[in-house]
């Protein structure tokens, strides 16, 4: 009989326990699509009485993740306790030390350790793969590092973080504003108790880093994503942009120009009708768009026990068939650390801002903007309210250079109430 591929697992969390649900229900399919059969030699987690819905009974339990990555009878680690250092970070570097292969969903682990891991992983001739940590169940690592590897990638784009995609949804289905929709999606489970890394969009920047690594053959370049949360996204804007054939998502862009690779996970107007702006809810989508293949969508759950797991499994089976390939698509050593694009392309932006109730104040917010270089394509002004009036704009494209001249000259008025928010336009 084939020698079987020997797991072991770290962290049962929700996708720990639902990788181990997936061996348990599919074993014959497992063994019959790898070649091999797929056995769980220990597991490890920290509590070890606490039921996780899954019989661990025919496995070894491990107290310590680093000890189960040195086990001789594992060969594959799998990671999915989390944290972007300490104990995820010691076992991974132990189980590629002891010449294991490892899969893990942890973006944040390897939107900071990727690159070393990944030459470590190479130098040994074993597996790290990833396909859990970005965007769930969606195939997007193996389609751009596979599908579409014959393409240059003209364009990246992705909605990848659930938690805002519901938050921005449901603000505008609901009419409800953003601390009131942010406190239901904890109570539904789907916001952490500290949502700061969802909203704040440093998740979904940790997984535009991965993907722009293997669309581009660049190194893994998190400090380079421009980050912004949706905290600052207010009922006014979303009504705004619905009412001008726009929504709001937490867009994250990749793109290499001229001047180097920009990568943005900022909230953006995208076209209502378009594939990112029909999203709704906790689903993620991912588009790429090839100078051959032209525009792909990929869309489906970004989180949750079963596709999560779904993706853990998919790289074990690649393992299984004997399908090492490198981490990132390209040889570790050989990616390239590329410039950044200082400054994104010329864009239409939105603005808002809270004007005072003065004469002269619209004319001298018009003339700053002209002044800088930023026309004017819509504006709407509304009735006042204890003496500040809310003003919209949406600019003809202009360079973010001018736009943010523009921005601190407004900033410094003092008829501007608030800093004016300002939300580039992306079309697609
Ligand atoms: N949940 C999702 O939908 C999802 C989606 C994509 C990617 N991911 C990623 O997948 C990973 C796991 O997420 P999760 O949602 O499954 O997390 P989780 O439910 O919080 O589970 C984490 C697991 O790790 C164990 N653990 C934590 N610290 C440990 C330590 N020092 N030693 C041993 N075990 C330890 C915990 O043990 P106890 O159970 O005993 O506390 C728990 O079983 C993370 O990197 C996450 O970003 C998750």
């Amino acid at each position: 009989m084939t020698e079987p591929l020997r797991l072991g697992i770290a962290g049962l969390g929700t996708v720990g326990a639902g990788v181990v649900r997936i061996v348990q229900t599919h074993a014959a399919m497992l063994e019959a699509r790898g070649g091999r059969p797929v056995t769980i030699s220990a597991v490890c987690a920290r509590s070890r009485n606490r039921d996780r819905g899954v019989d661990l009974s025919g496995y070894d339990w491990e107290d310590d993740p680093v000890a189960l990555a040195r086990r001789e009878d594992v060969d594959v680690l799998i990671e999915l306790m989390g944290g972007e250092d300490g104990p995820a970070k010691a076992c991974v570097e132990a189980a590629l030390e002891t010449g294991k292969h490892v899969v893990t969903a942890n973006k944040a682990m390897l939107a900071h350790h990727g690159q070393a891991m990944a030459e470590q992983a190479e130098a040994a001739g074993r597996a790290l793969k990833f396909e859990a940590a970005v965007a769930g169940g969606i195939p997007i690592v193996k389609a751009l590092g596979e599908g579409l590897a014959a393409n240059g990638i003209e364009r990246l784009m992705g909605v990848m973080n659930g938690t805002c995609n519901y938050i921005l949804t449901e603000m505008e289905a609901t009419e409800a504003p953003y601390e009131t929709v942010l406190e239901d999606a904890q109570r539904l489970g789907y916001a952490e108790a500290d949502p700061t890394f969802d909203v704040g969009g440093i998740d979904a920047a940790h997984k535009l880093a991965l993907l722009a690594a293997i669309a581009y053959g660049t190194r893994v370049d998190f400090p380079g994503v421009q980050t912004e949360g949706i905290d600052r996204i207010s009922l006014t804007d979303i009504h705004q942009a619905r009412d001008m054939g726009f929504r709001i998502k937490l867009l994250g862009v990749a793109k290499m120009t001229p001047l180097g690779l920009e990568q943005r996970m900022t909230p953006c107007l995208v076209p209502a009708g378009s594939s990112i702006g029909l999203l709704a809810g906790v689903t993620n989508a991912v588009v790429v768009e090839g100078d051959f293949v032209g525009q792909t969508v990929f869309q489906g759950p970004g989180a949750g026990q079963g596709p999560t797991a779904s993706a853990v499994m998919a790289d074990v089976l690649d393992i299984s068939r004997g399908q090492v390939g490198t981490t990132f698509g390209v040889p570790a050593t050989r990616l390239a650390a590329a410039p950044r694009a200082s400054d994104a392309g010329a864009a239409a932006y939105y603005l808002r801002m809270s004007l005072q109730d003065a004469p002269g104040t619209l004319a001298k917010v018009t003339a700053a903007l002209g002044e800088e270089g930023v026309s004017i394509r819509q504006m709407r002004q509304y009735d006042h309210e204890g003496g500040a009036a809310p003003v919209i704009f949406v600019t003809h494209p202009a360079e973010r250079a001018s736009l943010d001249g523009a921005l601190g000259r407004l900033g410094a008025m003092e008829e501007c109430i608030d800093a004016p928010m300002a939300l580039r336009v992306e079309i697609l």
